[in-house]
């Protein structure tokens, strides 16, 4: 049924075009230095395009209109002579708020198939472009790129698309694409590049793709590719790119992988990779940065990387990687900017002084069994995040952040650091500060005023902080205010709710006191808010019933009374979040008794 209807809108597409095509030719001046009249054929291709798509936010297509699809269309170019639509570029107006709601909703019409000079074709960033990529597409003989990114596109990459001799760039990134891989992909002799990473793809590569010898750019990221890690990697002798991270590869990591000494940045990390890292991984010397986390790699860290003298960002964390480090990296890559050497199996000991004392912009070393005082950092003004966390450091955390004044992510906790917290200097761009379970003390009123407007993750929880709460002043960025687990005193004070973009709020597990405020349901970010086991008294206010989008409540232990906020969701909320309090009732508790 549906398709006899498309044809038919097409033919009457067609005469309406080819009737007014003469008229367009008088019309036109003769000094008119315009564009060609457009190819009738193109101009009902596009028109048909344009069908497909019942709702257009971003006005493109809203030019649309008469015939002069070459000149007056946006997103359209034709070829100087001939009127044949040789570029369709549809792209969301990037950046910004204000093209950020922007979209097209509807399917890829098949009618795209005929715009045969077509050498461009580019519909990306427009969210909700839906359905199957018509295998039409593949008439499209002088298709040299073909970009659909962003959408929604459903189904399998169609294997039509081996028909696109031309092709040298293909990205399908971002869309809801499933299946495999099309094998005919890789009798494309042309491509340079190929993007079908943020996709639902599944299976192994197709042993086809060894015949991709020109490839410079490869992002298979983030779908549920799997199988071996195949060797032919290593034959991509022009390869810039490679990213195969967030997939379901296993296996070794094939040795002639060091073998593309072209490549700038290689990612393989999030899948289960096992084995070593090869010896030979200094041989990638145009290297820039190197991803190999999230694996179950084992084994040391090779001394050839030592000789990587372009490489600016290294990220190992989270395998099982053994020490102790080679000697030979305290003289090596000495363009290093990012080192990400968390969660190993290394037990360092100490910083390596060439850690300390090189200017690094990252350095995360969490979980790497370092002891001892918190070791100075000559370079530390260079840093821009420092992680420590889980190790077992000790000392005076305000002397160690004193000179690392450009610190925008600070996180140590999980050590056995004491400090004042009065006293801590906060770097004036600092956004995240961790400092959860070490040994921390003092006044938060001495703290929390000084947190500058770039703030937006504090978390102190489970440390022995006793004191009160400070009123708060407008102009924060917090989203995220962690104190549970420590001993705070005093009330919640009204001036809570000036932390209007929080979303995560937990004072759990401290003695506070007092009431409620009710202006807490002024916080209407707020998904998270955990006030359990603490002292508090009186009834819990019905203006949370504003915070629409809260998602986790949690107000057991304490002493709390009266009806719950009967009200979505808190009246569905698990009643062990309303448990062990004095006389709270209403739903999900037994209603409340009438009063006389
Ligand atoms: C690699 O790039 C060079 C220089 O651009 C080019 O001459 C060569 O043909 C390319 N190799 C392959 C296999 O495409
Ligand atoms: C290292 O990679 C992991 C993800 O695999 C990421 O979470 C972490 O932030 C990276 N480290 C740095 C310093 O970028
Ligand atoms: C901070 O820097 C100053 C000036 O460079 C230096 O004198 C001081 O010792 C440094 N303090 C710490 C704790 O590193
Ligand atoms: C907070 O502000 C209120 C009202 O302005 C005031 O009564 C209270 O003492 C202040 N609390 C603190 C801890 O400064």
């Amino acid at each position: 049924m549906h398709i006899p209807v498309e044809t038919l809108l097409l033919v009457l597409l067609l005469c309406h075009a080819v009737q007014l095509r003469p008229l367009r030719a008088l019309a036109q001046a003769p000094d008119d230095p315009g564009f060609p009249p457009c190819a009738a054929a193109d101009r009902a291709a596009l028109l048909g395009f344009k069908a497909g798509i019942f709702k257009d936010t971003t006005g493109i297509l809203s030019t649309w209109t008469g015939t002069d699809c070459c000149g007056a269309w946006e997103g359209v170019e034709c070829h100087p002579k001939t009127g044949r639509v040789t570029r369709l570029q549809l792209q969301r107006p990037q950046a910004g708020a204000a093209g950020s709601g922007l979209y097209m909703k509807g399917v890829l019409s098949p009618s795209l198939g005929n715009l045969r000079a077509l050498e461009v074709l580019v519909i990306s960033g427009m969210k909700q472009i839906r359905g199957a990529i018509p295998d039409s597409l593949a008439r499209l003989a002088s298709l040299t790129q073909l970009y659909l990114e962003g959408n929604l596109l459903q189904g399998t990459v169609p294997s039509a698309l081996g028909k696109l001799p031309s092709l040298r760039a293909l990205s399908l990134s971002g869309n809801r694409l499933q299946g495999q891989l099309p094998p005919s992909l890789g009798s494309l002799g042309n491509l340079l590049q190929i993007n079908v990473g943020r996709n639902l793809l599944t299976g192994p590569l197709p042993p086809t793709f060894r015949n991709l010898h020109g490839l410079q750019y490869l992002d298979l990221s983030y779908n549920l590719l799997s199988g071996e890690m195949p060797g032919f990697l290593g034959q991509f002798q022009n390869i810039t790119f490679l990213d195969l991270s967030n997939n379901q590869f296993h296996g070794q990591i094939p040795t002639s992988l060091c073998s593309l000494s072209t490549a700038l940045d290689i990612s393989l990390s999030s899948n289960r990779l096992t084995g070593k890292i090869p010896t030979q991984i200094g041989r990638l010397r145009s290297l820039n940065t190197l991803s190999l986390s999230q694996n179950l790699l084992t084994g040391p860290i090779p001394e050839s990387m030592a000789g990587l003298q372009k490489l600016w960002y290294l990220n190992l964390s989270r395998n099982a990687i053994t020490g102790p480090l080679p000697g030979a990296l305290a003289k090596g890559m000495p363009a290093l900017l990012s080192l990400d050497l968390s969660y190993n199996s290394l037990h360092l000991g100490t910083i390596p002084d060439w850690v300390r004392s090189r200017a690094l912009r990252d350095v995360h070393l969490a979980g790497c069994n370092i002891r001892g005082a918190l070791p100075s950092f000559s370079n530390g003004g260079s840093l821009s995040s420092l992680d420590l966390s889980n190790n077992h450091l000790t000392g005076d955390v305000a002397r160690f952040l004193t000179n690392m004044s450009s610190l925008q992510d600070i996180k140590l906790s999980g050590n056995m650091l004491r400090s004042d917290i009065s006293e801590l200097p906060l770097p004036d761009g600092l956004s995240s500060l961790d400092l959860h379970s070490n040994q921390l003390y003092g006044s938060l009123p001495g703290l929390l005023p000084r947190i500058g407007e770039f703030m937006e993750v504090l978390d102190l929880s489970s440390n022995r902080i006793a004191s009160a709460l400070p009123n708060f002043s407008e102009g924060l960025s917090l989203r995220w205010l962690d104190l549970s687990r420590n001993g705070v005193t005093g009330g919640i004070p009204a001036s809570v709710s000036q932390l209007t973009g929080l979303e995560r709020l937990d004072l759990s597990r401290n003695q506070i006191r007092g009431s409620i405020p009710s202006s807490l349901g002024q916080m209407t970010n707020l998904r998270y808010l955990d006030i359990s086991s603490n002292s508090l008294a009186g009834e819990i206010p019905d203006a949370l019933l504003e915070i629409r989008g809260i998602q986790h409540a949690n107000f057991r232990a304490n002493m709390l009374c009266g009806q719950i906020p009967q009200g979505h969701p808190f009246n569905i909320f698990p009643a062990s979040a309303y448990a062990h309090n004095q006389c709270l009732c209403g739903k999900p508790l037994p209603p409340c008794k009438k009063r006389l």
